[in-house]
């Protein structure tokens, strides 16, 4: 390459379309990271910024890990890549062995993926093939919940509930319903952890069931603290009514815990934090400290064993990836689960908890602030949108946030965080105390 054509490869910002980005907005002033070590970013123009988020929710032991550099990299010279399909390498076994130590009693088998969408739609399909396997094949339907965020793919935004996520995208999975969300400012504002209000609108599935008849439903998911869609917390007692209906009805419950899991929320699971146990889990995101690409589906032993059935050369569940449970990405999951073990990282944001509430909680009474709520590591300040402009309020506080050196997230009017669990209490503070001047100056 010449130089002169160098130099146009390198300013040329137009040819990657940026996922779930302002695009043209960021390609007239770029926010460019260039490197990450510990709980900061540094920026192309030299400056550190404090990772207010992990990342994306899955950086959860912090930037830079060399024991995880180190693992993938032998990994990648022993052995680079296997088939996934009708065949095996020892990592992948290993990892689901470890991983199934972590998860509730009973739920003791893994399906591999490489992301959360892709965990979801591999839920979904177990979900609908498990009611066929056993004779119930009638089970076609699925029940997601408004506001819910289930990844991307098809099966994802058909049960989820965000409307920009699924209005562009025709008629998306028939025989999908949603129950209510759980939001609701006006009875739960500046709750610290489980709101007190709203555990009856688990009963809309009931509803739901009187509609369809339970014989046709297959599942419900939700997530269990709903994170991309602001941080919802479950109302106390929400998760509980759901598990005793659907067991009522023979409905499979499904977690979505591709943030909830691997210590977001001070313990391994989501469904640990509630004390209610999923039919199914999905994750992503923390099973690799989010360094490389890989997504976990737990189930449950009756589902696993339900397919184990008819000839033996038969395959029993005719679903995969051609990086399922890959020798890189595994590698990367023991590395990762290594340092949680070893620093205690699944249970660290219990111990944090209480003082990052009081922080956040701190921020009650700056103008515009209409809730704030926290659970776990998990946090948001809800912003009251400014007439005609929804979004435009809390995408000025990440703009400047990112200038005065932290990084939050925002969706909607919501500022959302969700720092790295190696957190200390003294960088609670200057996340919090930064977030305070930038609300402080906002129009
Ligand atoms: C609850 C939930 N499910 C699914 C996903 C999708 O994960 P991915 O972006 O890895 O496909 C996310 C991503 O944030 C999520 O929060």
């Amino acid at each position: 390459m010449s130089a002169d054509a160098a130099v146009r490869v390198t300013n040329n910002l137009e040819a990657f379309w940026m996922p779930f980005s302002a695009n043209r907005q960021f390609k007239q002033k770029p926010r460019m990271l260039v490197a990450a070590e510990g709980t900061r970013y540094r920026t192309a123009d030299g400056r550190e910024v404090l990772d207010g988020t992990s990342g994306l929710w899955c950086v959860n032991a912090g930037h830079g890990r060399r024991q995880i550099a180190d693992a993938v990299h032998r990994q990648l010279t022993e052995l680079d890549y296997a088939p996934a399909f009708q065949m095996g390498h020892p990592k992948a076994f290993e990892l689901a062995a470890r991983l199934i130590t972590l998860t509730p009693p009973g739920i003791d088998h893994v399906f591999f993926t490489n992301s959360g969408s892709e965990s979801v739609d591999t839920a979904l399909k177990i979900a609908l093939a498990y009611h066929r396997v056993r004779g119930e094949g009638s089970r076609f339907r699925l029940i997601g919940r408004e506001r819910g965020y289930h990844g991307v793919n098809f099966g994802g935004i058909s049960v989820g509930g965000i409307v920009t996520n699924r209005k562009m995208f025709g008629t998306l999975l028939t025989g999908v319903d949603h129950i209510r969300h759980t939001h609701d400012i006006e009875r739960n504002a500046f709750t610290r952890g489980q709101p007190a209000y709203g555990a009856e609108l688990a009963d809309d599935l009931e509803r739901l069931v009187a509609l369809h008849d339970a014989s046709t439903i297959a599942a419900v998911i939700v997530e269990p603290v709903a994170g991309s869609t602001g941080v919802l917390l479950p109302p106390k007692g929400y998760l509980e009514r759901l598990r005793a209906i659907c067991d009522r009805h023979g409905i499979l419950l499904i977690f979505d815990e591709v943030i909830t899991g691997f210590g977001r929320l001070g313990t391994p699971f989501g469904a640990d934090y509630f004390g209610v146990t999923p039919d199914i889990m999905t994750t992503a995101k923390g099973v690799t400290n989010g360094v490389v690409p890989m997504g976990a589906v737990f189930v449950k032993n009756e589902i696993y064993e339900a397919f184990m059935n008819g000839p033996e050369h038969l395959i029993e569940f005719f679903h995969g990836y051609t990086y399922s449970g890959n020798p890189v990405s595994c590698a990367a999951g023991l590395a990762t689960l290594d340092i949680y073990q070893e620093e205690g990282l699944l249970t660290r944001g219990a111990e944090l908890e209480s003082y990052f509430a009081d922080a956040l909680h701190d921020l009650r009474g700056l103008p515009h602030v209409i809730d704030i709520r926290n659970c776990g590591m998990v946090g948001a300040v809800e912003l009251e949108p400014i007439p005609g402009a929804p979004t435009k309020r809390a995408f000025t506080a990440f703009i400047e946030a990112f200038e005065r050196g932290i990084m939050i997230r925002t969706t909607g009017d919501i500022i959302a965080i969700s720092p790295p669990l190696i957190f200390e209490k003294s960088e609670i503070d200057e996340l919090v105390g930064t977030l305070r001047d930038v609300i402080g100056k906002l129009d």
